[in-house]
């Protein structure tokens, strides 16, 4: 099979994006700009010398600029120009449906209303699916570097707004921040019908994922590629049909992995996995979508039914309704299987 025909098939076939920061997606030319309208100054001279500081050794060292970056977003405008630029850089790598994070906290602790950051958010996500025809759910995700008290406090706000959110998540600083901190929050959120994701095993240990799962009762994990270290984990997986939302070029940024080829996709994939590939923060971490499917295709020799396997894992994995999953799904069998007979052809 030409590899160059595989970039294609990667390119054509409808996506779903199901582990995205908005916050992530701020581009350094944007950062500038918002920066200029804010009146804020950034402590960086041009956009090339933000560009050079994105070296990380590893998740905190990323955080601290992630968290930094983000006061440049202030009005109702900002989080719509931020979201809007997503989806139209998401539409062109063919990603039909996201399911985007967003981390209030770091707004609200800088005096910015949720309110300001939801609305501007969820205009730009309605414009997508007018102009663009592209589904999104909105995850509201708690950080867990603070305390679960927070996390209360959070949700306390959040609530009149709550038909507006398809769920919640954990993210940030995952070292000594175990799952079970906000046990009891999760179980407000399940009493709630909010269902739950959260990152796990990125840099944490097999048993937070395991611990994600029987303590948070999430229906995802985000990252999990520590699964690996747990072989009855790496079973209860496929067996559960729990999907990972795997981020590769987040990975390898962050130092999960040293290289590429190193990376466990393919083989959690083999194993029966339900393996998506996602972007995290691609304004970050050198890519989105199809830079993700097209690094991995070339660092793990992905095939093309490895390929059409993760398409179809995104929908399986998203919160979509079973319908359309499965509207979805037959698109992406009905564009592979033309694929396949025009390589034959050729
Ligand atoms: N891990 C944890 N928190 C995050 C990440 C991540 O990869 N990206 C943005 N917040
Ligand atoms: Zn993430």
């Amino acid at each position: 099979m030409n590899p160059q025909a595989i970039d294609d098939l990667i390119r054509i076939l409808p996506k779903a994006e199901l582990h995205l920061h908005i916050e992530g997606s701020l581009e350094p030319e944007m950062m500038f700009r918002l920066a200029e309208r804010n009146h804020i100054k950034l402590p960086y001279a041009n956009v090339e010398a933000l560009r050079a500081a994105y070296q990380f050794e590893d998740l905190q060292s990323f955080l601290d600029l992630y968290y930094s970056g983000a006061s440049v977003l202030v009005t109702e405008q900002d989080f719509y120009d931020l979201t809007w630029a997503y989806c139209e850089r998401a539409h062109a790598d063919n990603v039909v449906h996201a399911e985007i994070f967003f981390d209030p906290q770091t707004h609200t602790a800088r005096g910015i209303a949720f309110a300001t950051v939801l609305d501007g958010i969820s205009r730009a996500l309605t414009d997508a699916h007018r102009k663009l025809g592209m589904t999104s759910r909105l995850i509201m995700c708690f950080l867990r570097h603070l305390s679960e008290e927070e996390g209360f406090a959070t949700l306390e706000t959040a609530f009149p707004y709550l038909k507006r959110l398809h769920g919640v998540g954990l993210d940030s600083g995952e070292k000594g921040n175990p799952p079970a901190k906000f046990a009891r929050l999760f179980e407000r959120c399940r009493a709630l019908g909010l269902p739950a994701v959260a990152h796990a095993g990125e840099e944490g240990p097999a048993s937070y994922i395991v611990d994600a799962l029987d303590i948070l009762q999430v229906k995802r994990i985000d990252h999990g590629v520590r699964c690996s270290e747990d072989p009855d984990l790496v079973h209860r997986l496929a067996h559960e049909k729990i999907p990972l939302t795997v981020c590769p070029l987040s990975n390898l940024k962050l130092n999960v992995v040293t290289r590429l080829d190193a990376h466990n996709l393919r083989d959690l994939l083999h194993a029966g996995v339900c393996v998506t590939v996602n972007s995290d923060d691609p304004a970050y971490f050198g890519g989105y979508m199809n830079d993700n499917l097209l690094a991995c295709r070339v660092s793990l020799g992905l095939n093309d039914d490895d390929v059409v396997q993760i398409a179809m894992n995104s929908f399986e994995a998203s919160w979509l309704r079973d319908d359309d999953k499965t509207r979805w799904q037959d698109e992406i069998g009905r564009i592979a299987l033309e694929w396949e007979n025009r390589q034959e052809a050729q």
